[in-house]
């Protein structure tokens, strides 16, 4: 029986240098796909500001005043969902600039918005858009891009394939 387990740890221990060797390169392995992992992450895709402003906020922008405009407080409820989605989106990726810093100055103007749609107050739903956009502004002044200058639109839709 001692012979047996002698023999047995003789086995085991001639193979403590393959283990270690194996172990060495599933080390070797598992840093190489970190390593191209943190490749993958430095090339992914992360939307810039100015694109986040023209394909998220100025659309949505656009059609909740549309939304509003014609009483459709659903499709407005939702659109101002979507316009606050935009500018999360530039606090999440853009975290530490300047636009993101100023970010939170919009939030009041759209829970302003909110209430009025809650209400279904259109008064209150213009004026609060009026403050809004004016925020808008305010902001591009603030981060030197004063020249973006966005308005009120008119009550004509210019999305002639949906019903507002
Ligand atoms: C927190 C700051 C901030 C707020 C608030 C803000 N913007 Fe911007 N906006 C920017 C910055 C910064 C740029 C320039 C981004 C760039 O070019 O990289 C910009 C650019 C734009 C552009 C130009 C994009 C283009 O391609 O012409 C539009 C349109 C725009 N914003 C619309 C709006 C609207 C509409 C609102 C309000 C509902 C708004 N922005 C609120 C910071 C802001």
């Amino acid at each position: 029986m001692k012979r047996v387990s002698v023999i047995i740890i003789v086995f085991l221990s001639s193979l403590a240098p393959l283990i270690s060797c194996n172990q060495e390169s599933g080390n070797k392995k598992l840093q190489h796909k970190i390593d191209s992992l943190q490749a993958e992450i430095v090339k992914a895709y992360v939307p810039g500001t100015g694109e986040i402003m023209s394909n998220i906020v100025q659309p949505h922008h656009y059609k909740l005043w549309l939304a509003g405009e014609n009483k459709n407080w659903e499709l407005a409820k939702y659109e101002s969902h979507l316009l606050a989605g935009g500018f999360k989106r530039i606090q999440k990726y853009h975290r530490g600039t300047t636009e993101a810093t100023a970010v939170p100055m919009i939030y009041p103007q759209l829970d302003a918005i909110d209430l009025a749609i809650r209400q279904h107050d259109q008064k209150q739903f213009d004026s609060s858009f009026v403050l809004l956009t004016g925020a808008c502004n305010t902001c591009h002044q603030a981060t030197n891009y004063g020249f973006n200058v966005i308005t009120v639109p008119g009550v004509k839709s210019g999305f002639e394939n949906q019903k507002f």
